[in-house]
């Protein structure tokens, strides 16, 4: 295993080896949450940093929790409380904080860019947990740990990402990750929130969702961003939930052993009706578990395994 990065920042510029280290890394650390005494110590005297400009409930939480499995320090910025509100710019902020050695950021912001122009300006590892509508690379890394678990493999097999492509760093960061490791990729939802030749990404593109479910091995919804949504891309949430949420109509046409999938945070009766979120075949909760294996994976290659 080799892993000659400092940063995380997406999954565009990552190779499919690469994606394949940390998912293999990740199946070494699974285990690790399930014993009695949750903790190994790859990282001990290591300090990881969260900085969070925006809300978080999962990535927050699982890569705090996977930073002190590996035994590492963990210092949750408070950014409201914090002299940005005062003026101070975002890499000074962090040049600040690196003063006092710690070993690596982890940051999430409204706005694309900011984890790399960060990394660019500290020596610390900086990894994305998130930018604007850009990418969320551990996301997808556990979105594809839990894909592989399920089915024994990515390549082949055939997974729809259903709803507001155009505003979520989930699903590029999706794209990128499945079409590098083999599956057939497709992306579904009204025209008005498909980017524009999002098919160069390697996905195929219907605005059908009965194509898009139709021998779907993964069906993934994505979150309807209300916050990110500046014009009005839909005529309304309730006909946008008619055509493209998924109800127990729709879910019928699904096949038996299709994975559910949705990055959370759901907004039930929107893009899935409350009742498919409790199928059994809904693997929501299975995705947040394997987060922070994936995450104890990535802190691992990138801070644990630096000289
Ligand atoms: N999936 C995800 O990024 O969830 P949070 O916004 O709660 O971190």
């Amino acid at each position: 295993m080799t892993w000659n990065r400092k940063d995380l920042i997406g999954l565009e510029e990552l190779t499919r080896q690469e994606i394949e280290t940390i998912l293999d890394t990740a199946v070494t650390f699974k285990e690790v949450s399930s014993r009695q005494v949750k903790k190994v110590p790859p990282l001990r005297g290591k300090t990881v940093v969260n900085l969070f400009f925006e809300p978080s409930t999962r990535t927050k939480t699982s890569f705090e929790l996977a930073a002190k499995r590996l035994s590492a320090d963990v210092l949750s910025f408070e950014v409201a409380t914090s002299s940005v509100s005062k003026g101070e710019t975002i890499v000074d902020t962090a040049k600040n904080i690196e003063a006092m050695k710690v070993d690596c950021f982890i940051v999430r912001h409204s706005i694309a860019g900011v984890p790399e122009m960060i990394s660019k300006n500290v020596s610390s590892a900086v990894i994305n947990a998130g930018d604007g509508c850009h990418e969320h690379p551990t996301q997808a890394l556990l979105d594809l740990f839990t894909v592989k678990e399920n089915f024994g493999r990515i390549r082949g097999i055939k997974i729809s990402i259903i709803g507001d492509v155009l505003h979520s760093r989930v699903a590029r960061s999706n794209i990128w990750g499945f079409s590098k490791l083999g599956a057939d990729v497709w992306v579904c939802g009204p025209p008005s929130i498909i980017p524009p030749e999002i098919e160069k990404m390697g996905t195929q593109v219907t605005y059908s969702i009965e194509e898009a479910i139709e021998n779907a091995d993964v069906v993934y919804l994505l979150r309807l961003q209300k916050e990110r949504q500046r014009e009005n891309f839909l005529s309304s949430l309730k006909e946008y939930s008619a055509f493209y949420g998924l109800d127990e109509e729709k879910y019928k046409k699904i096949k038996n052993d299709a994975l559910i999938m949705h990055p959370g945070p759901m907004n039930r009766g929107i893009e899935i009706k409350s009742e498919i979120a409790e199928k059994n075949n809904a693997c929501i909760l299975e995705q947040v578990t394997n987060g922070i294996a994936v995450r104890m994976a990535v802190l691992y290659l990138t801070v644990g395994s630096r000289k």
